[in-house]
C-alpha cells in the first residue's frame, strides 16, 4: 500500500512527531510506502511531493514545524478540486491519505471520504478546539509558552505598577487563555465564548492595584466586549473564510489607561506560541496519534480521526469531529472567575 501524508492549516509543535510515528510503524510494521505531500492540500492538488521513508524521519521527534510544509489551501474552493485530487492519487498510485490538521484540513478530509477517498485524520491545533478529542497536540506547548510569558510579565508589571495585557491565540475558543491564565495567576481572563464588560475589567484592574499587585489580563484574540465585535488585523480572509484577528489586546490597553488612569502595556504572543520544540506531553500525544493513525489505515477504518479519550486513543468519525468546534463551557470558565480582580 502507498500512503500519502500531509499537514495543513496553521503549523503546531508535534506535527513532525506524528509524521515520524506513522512512518516508523508503517514501514517495518505493515510494509507500506509513503509519499509526503508538500504544503497541505496544495501538494495533493498539484502532485507536489517529498520522499518520506525511515531515514527522512530520523531526528524529527523534538523538531517544531513540519518537514512537509503547510498551507491553508482549500481544494473545495476550486471547481475541479476533487477531480485534481483523484487525478494525483491515481497518477502516483497513492491508495490512502493521512491528513494531519485542524477543523479546515479535516473538514476537507471528511468531504473527500464522502466522495470515496480513503482517508484518516489526525487532530492538530494549538487552539484545542476540535470536537471528539479531549486534547489536540500542540495545545500543551502553547499553554506552557504562554504561562512562561505571564510569569515573566508579572515581575515587570509589578516593578512599574502597570497593567499588562497578554493577547494569546484562540479565534473562537478560549482554551489557551483559560489554561495559561489560570496557570499564570491572571487577574482576568477574557475568552471568545463569553463577552466581557469593560467596566468590570477596569474594576478588577483597580482592585488589584489597591492590593498592591500589578494586574495581568490574558485575552484571546477572538474575545469581544459586550458592545462591539472581534478586532480584525486586516480585512483579508483565507480560503476557508477566516478573517485575520488581532488587536483586542491593544484596544484593552488603551481603554484601561483611559478609564483608570493607570499605565498599561500589551504583549501579543502571536506565532511564538506555535513555534519551536513540543513539550514532552505533546510529543507523547503526537506519537500515539501517529501510531494509531497508521493502524486505522491498516484496518481500513476510513473517514475517522484519532482522538484522545482519557488516556485511551480511539477513533471518531471525521464528520462528527468537524461538525462543530469544541468551545469552553461557561461553567468551566466560571471556575476561573474566583481569581479575577
Ligand atoms: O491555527 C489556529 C491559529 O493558531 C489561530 O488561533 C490563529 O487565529 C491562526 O492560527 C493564525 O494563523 P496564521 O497567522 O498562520 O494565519
Amino acid at each position: 500500500m502507498r500512503v500519502g501524508v500531509l499537514t495543513g492549516g496553521g503549523d503546531c509543535p508535534g506535527l513532525n512527531a506524528v509524521i515520524r510515528a506513522i512512518v516508523r510503524k508503517g514501514v517495518p510494521g505493515y510494509g507500506y510506502e509513503f509519499v509526503g505531500f508538500r504544503d497541505g492540500w496544495r501538494g495533493v492538488l498539484e502532485g507536489d511531493t517529498k520522499p518520506l521513508d525511515v531515514s527522512a524521519v530520523r531526528g524529527l521527534l523534538p523538531r517544531g514545524g513540519t518537514i512537509l510544509g503547510s498551507s491553508r489551501t482549500n481544494p473545495f474552493a476550486l471547481d475541479d478540486g476533487l477531480a485534481r485530487i483523484r487525478g494525483t492519487l491515481a497518477d502516483l498510485g497513492v491508495d490512502a491519505l493521512i491528513a494531519i490538521g485542524g477543523e479546515d484540513t479535516l473538514g476537507v478530509a471528511a468531504t473527500l471520504h464522502e466522495n470515496g477517498v480513503q482517508v484518516v485524520g489526525v487532530p492538530k491545533t494549538i487552539d484545542n478546539d476540535l470536537s471528539g478529542t479531549d486534547y489536540t497536540f500542540g495545545f500543551d506547548t502553547a499553554v506552557n509558552i504562554a504561562t512562561e510569558a505571564i510569569d515573566r510579565l508579572h515581575t515587570t508589571a509589578e516593578s512599574h505598577h502597570r497593567a499588562l495585557i497578554v493577547e494569546v491565540m484562540g479565534r473562537h475558543a478560549g482554551w489557551i487563555a483559560l489554561h495559561a491564565g489560570m496557570a499564570g495567576g491572571a487577574n482576568a481572563i477574557l475568552i471568545p465564548e463569553v463577552r466581557f464588560d469593560i467596566d468590570q475589567v477596569c474594576e478588577w484592574v483597580e482592585s488589584r492595584f489597591r492590593l498592591d499587585y500589578a494586574p495581568i489580563i490574558v485575552v484571546s484574540e477572538g474575545a469581544m466586549p459586550e458592545e462591539g465585535d472581534e478586532v480584525l488585523m486586516s480585512g483579508e480572509t483565507d480560503a476557508f473564510g477566516h478573517a485575520r484577528l488581532g488587536g483586542i489586546g491593544d484596544w484593552l490597553g488603551k481603554e484601561i489607561e483611559r478609564r483608570t488612569g493607570k499605565e498599561a502595556r500589551t504583549t501579543v504572543l502571536g506565532h511564538v506560541q506555535r513555534g519551536g520544540t513540543p513539550t514532552a506531553r505533546d510529543r507523547w500525544l503526537a506519537t500515539r496519534f501517529g501510531l494509531h493513525a497508521i493502524d486505522a489505515v491498516a484496518a481500513g477504518n476510513w473517514g475517522v480521526m484519532t482522538a484522545l479519550r482519557g488516556t485511551d486513543i480511539v477513533t471518531v468519525p471525521l464528520a462528527e469531529a468537524t461538525k462543530e468546534l469544541k468551545l469552553v463551557d461557561p461553567a468551566l470558565y466560571a471556575e476561573a472567575a474566583i481569581f479575577f480582580g
